[in-house]
């Protein structure tokens, strides 16, 4: 177990072994390709593929929002995934100062410093279900989600969300967990564990969705996954669709711009963003077989919202091994550690973009930067969680503030970054400069170049202003 603990210890830290080398004020970047491609995928991939793509699916139809979703992902993530690590790495500054470097004097500081607070703004929201994670890991070793029914099960959920002080507390642990990570900076060894981690969530995940695809009534879930009813797409899918691919990708805040102000000058960048990219859909299409299928089989409707994982998956667990129990207790603590560790190394890549902004801007030491940035999570964290319970009496436009700050940011601060950060790469920035970072220097061969250009220069930006108007219901 102390194994066990160390290496998830080290994982979580190999994201940031930059860290150290800043403060020696270089910018050594990650050690190995590997190390490249799980940094990005590591913060890619999180609650978003897992707890927010199923939902959002199930809220807009099932199938024909997924294939709105990977439209989006290869038309407007990918590409502007691509542009911000263009970004990063030719200005060698995070997210809040690489505007300033690359366009001194100009108003495109403003996008860096949108980028700082959208990011803030997640990672409060975020910290609030990552913290039930943590819930569902001590139910899970306890063994409370034994011989329980589906009501059970959404009882159970609706308690702990709505409770004044437990998820409070989680979410500051969580909150806690990051900052300590992001404080310590890192150690040799950990790109072996992560090595290790990430295959395994990603097979855990495979052999769950055959258990609930094997489930007796999973069919009608995998109709719901696989069968589009077009008759369903509507303005709200659109933007749906695109903010869950900003989101889900970590793109349109800058995440990637400090990452990738970190990369080698021989990363080949546009092999990097499709391949985190692939990553990251691949295991949101898997939770989509894991939980719609399950969600049929125990009459859990598919649009039941932000608890819709945390109600279906436990049913998983007990019904698909209902018979070995030692199985189910296995499996459902081995699910919910490592969906804490994918969502810990999304925050971590949440926190250090504000994190280093604060370092690198003011002249803090990374300790204090990160005691600022924490505070202010743990403050507005505890905001967002109460506002699902003893606070559910105010709203703003409608919205719990939980609600407000996903929607805010997924699906309008994200796209607009997305917006100014395709046009920053597809106009104003040298063709040259882009070129050069794309292709290391002339020394590869990238037959995609122009369309690559073409898509930041019109598609991505046009795409995102239709999807705007569209749902402003001018279109
Ligand atoms: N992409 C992560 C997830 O799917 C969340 C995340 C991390 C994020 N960093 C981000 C989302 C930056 C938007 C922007 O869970």
């Amino acid at each position: 177990m102390r194994a066990k603990v160390k290496r998830i210890f080290y994982f979580c830290m190999f994201l940031n072994h930059n860290q150290l080398d800043m403060e020696k004020k270089e910018r050594a970047g990650f050690s190995s390709k590997l190390g490249v491609i799980l940094a990005s995928a590591g913060s890619a991939v999180g609650l978003g593929n897992i707890w927010r793509f199923p939902y959002e699916a199930g809220n807009h139809g099932g199938a024909a929002f997924i294939l709105v979703y990977l439209g989006c992902v290869l038309a407007l993530g990918i590409p502007i995934m691509l542009a911000e690590l263009v970004i990063g790495r030719r200005a060698r500054a995070n997210t809040g100062n690489a505007f300033q470097k690359l366009a001194p004097g100009t108003p495109w500081k403003w996008i860096g410093l949108a980028g700082v607070l959208t990011g803030i703004l997640i990672l409060s929201y975020y910290s609030v279900v990552a913290g039930w994670t943590l819930e569902y890991i001590g139910e899970a070793v306890t063994n409370s989600f034994a011989g329980k029914q589906a009501e059970d099960f959404i009882g159970s959920f609706n308690a702990f969300t709505t409770h004044s002080w437990r998820p409070v507390v989680w979410a500051v642990v969580f909150l806690l967990l990051t900052h300590f990570i992001i404080v310590r900076g890192v150690e040799k060894g950990i790109e072996r564990s992560s090595k290790i981690m990430m295959p395994t969530l990603f097979l855990l995940m495979l052999l769950l969705a055959v258990c609930a695809v094997s489930l007796p009534g999973a069919g009608a879930g995998l109709t719901f996954l696989l069968k589009p009813d077009f008759s369903k797409v509507n303005s709200d899918v659109f933007l749906g669709a695109m903010g869950q691919a900003f989101f889900s990708l970590s793109v349109g805040m800058g995440v990637l711009i400090t990452y990738g102000s970190y990369f080698k000058k021989e990363t080949n960048l546009t092999k990097t963003a499709f391949s985190v990219g692939m990553i990251d859909t691949l295991v949101a299409i898997l939770s989509g077989f894991i939980i719609f299928p399950a969600a049929f089989a125990v009459g859990v409707q598919p649009d039941s919202g932000s608890g819709l994982v945390f109600i279906t998956l436990p049913n998983v667990f007990q019904q698909a091994f209902g018979d070995v129990p030692v199985l189910a207790y296995l499996f459902s603590v081995m699910f919910y550690l490592l969906l804490a560790l994918a969502a810990l190394t999304s925050t971590i890549s949440l926190h250090e973009v504000a994190t280093s902004y604060l370092h690198e801007r003011y002249g803090l030491t990374r300790k204090r930067a990160a005691v600022w940035v924490t505070a202010v999570c743990v403050v507005l964290a505890a905001g967002c969680s109460m506002s699902l319970g003893v606070g559910r009496g105010y709203t703003i436009f409608g919205l719990t503030l939980f609600d407000l700050f996903d929607y805010v940011t997924a699906k309008v601060l994200l796209p607009v970054g997305g917006f100014f950060i395709s046009l920053f790469v597809g106009w104003y920035l040298d063709k040259r400069v882009v070129r050069a970072e794309l292709t290391n220097d002339g020394t590869l061969r990238l037959p995609v170049y122009r369309l690559i250009v073409f898509i930041l220069k019109y598609l991505a930006p046009l795409g995102i202003a239709c999807i705007f108007v569209n749902e402003l219901g001018l279109l």
